[in-house]
């Protein structure tokens, strides 16, 4: 069996187990993220004939969160805090900086597949601006140079 033809099934067997349910899409798309890391496309017309939505319908429910993924994640997903207090201690240069190092803007994944980039106001570390979260290990006060030395680390492990 093919891995999205895996991927398909759990998306089924997902879909039907909650479809019923009152307001059902929101409940399906999160949990076929926690099951998959994403919202496969192929999910779209199974989800949509499920509900008895259209395919745009349920795509515009998709696009409006930026918390559903419509790519595979990456191995690891690095979340780059964009709140108020950490654009304030050089966060913009920071997110300048990750970009171009890995290539990739925010909900896209490096080729490598390693590393993906995502968003997030706020982890809690204000006080240790500007912060990230990579897995779930949380990193403060980071520059340029701890980020390359973090991710020099992280690409050891994945
Ligand atoms: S504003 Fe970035 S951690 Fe709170």
């Amino acid at each position: 069996m093919t891995e999205s033809s895996t991927m398909l099934i759990t998306v089924q067997n997902i879909t039907t187990a909650l479809k019923d349910k009152p307001g059902a899409l929101l409940p399906i798309l999160h949990a076929v993220q926690d099951a998959l890391g994403f919202v496969p496309e192929a999910s779209v017309p199974v989800i949509a004939k499920a509900l008895n939505l259209s395919r745009a319908e349920v795509h515009g429910v998709i696009s409006f969160y930026h918390y559903f993924r419509s790519t595979q994640p990456g191995k690891q997903t690095i979340h780059l805090c964009r709140a108020e207090s950490c654009q304030a201690m050089g966060g913009k240069n920071l997110e300048h900086h990750i970009k171009n190092r890995l290539g990739i803007d925010f909900h896209e994944t490096t080729t490598d597949g390693k590393f993906s980039l995502e968003p997030v106001y706020c982890l809690g570390n204000c006080a240790c601006s500007p912060a990230m979260q990579i897995g779930t290990e949380i990193y403060g006060r980071v520059s340029p140079e701890s980020f390359d030395a973090a991710i020099n680390e992280s690409e050891e492990l994945v």
